[in-house]
């Protein structure tokens, strides 16, 4: 499959700082960290193919590759040779896809809310249930899942506002081809002892979805990497608590930059 140049919001100037979101969302989850970060970096948020204003979904889904190869393009077309990859969740698992396929592009890494293990049966057969859900039943059952799950225990209402219509905007069959991907998406916990570049990996101490335990041994199997835990933030920590998240962000950059 032939990699696309994605749809971006580009603001401010200096070293690329790229946002790759999460399922089933788009750029729009990253507003303030790409309107309250761009006098530090170029910062770039990244719709996915089949996202927000990105079109091109192929009738047989993307892959998790395609998505990186994708990323890779659209650096290309807008001329950034090295990127500080910023990326959460599934926007993670394309990160360490990216890292296999493009690291030579990769000055540093922060992920957030992710993991390296691959899906285990229980959750793939999952996967094939969200597919046929959202097929079947569109967006709406699984944002009522999705509310829940995504954010941290009596969510504030503008969060849960601010999501809503990105995840209902969601095509249904790019949410399906997004649970595919994931299903089939490579183990990455044996790459992370490759990872040479820094790398901050900040988790909501409240996510549900991915524990901070497993955070912190993914952590101690990168050479270089530093663990930022943020109270009081779920899942969607950049959406839930973007003042310390876009702290991390800085404290990572000065440390990549020296
Ligand atoms: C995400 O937020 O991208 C997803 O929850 C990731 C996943 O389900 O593995």
């Amino acid at each position: 499959m032939e990699p696309k140049v994605l749809a971006t919001e580009e603001r401010g100037k200096g070293p690329a700082l790229v946002f790759v979101h999460g399922f089933p969302l788009s750029a729009a989850m990253w507003k303030e960290q790409v309107t309250g970060l761009p006098k530090h970096a170029t910062c770039i948020g990244v719709d996915l193919r089949g996202h927000g204003m990105s079109e091109g979904l192929p009738t047989d889904g993307a892959t998790i590759d395609l998505h990186a190869d994708d990323l890779a393009a659209t650096l290309d077309e807008l001329g950034h040779d090295k990127i500080d990859l910023v990326a959460l969740s599934m926007g993670g698992y394309v990160a360490f896809s990216f890292w296999r396929r493009h690291k030579d592009r990769v000055r540093s890494l922060i992920l957030a809310d992710t993991k390296a293990e691959a899906d285990n049966d229980e959750a793939k057969a999952g996967r094939d249930a969200t597919a046929a859900l959202v097929r079947d039943q569109g967006m709406a059952p699984l944002w009522e899942k999705l509310k829940v799950g995504l954010l941290r225990d009596e969510p504030d209402p503008e969060v849960v506002a601010a999501l809503e219509p990105i995840i209902m905007g969601c095509p249904a069959e790019t949410a399906a081809s997004d649970a595919i991907a994931m299903r089939d998406r490579a183990d990455s916990t044996g790459d992370l002892a490759s990872i040479d570049v820094p790398v901050t990996w900040i988790h909501g101490t409240q996510d549900k979805l991915m524990t901070l335990e497993s955070a912190k041994a993914s952590v101690e199997a990168i050479p270089n990497a530093k663990l930022v835990a943020i109270e009081d933030a779920g899942h969607m920590a950049p959406m839930e608590q973007p003042k310390h998240f876009n702290d991390a962000v800085l404290a990572h950059l000065e440390w990549v930059r020296g």
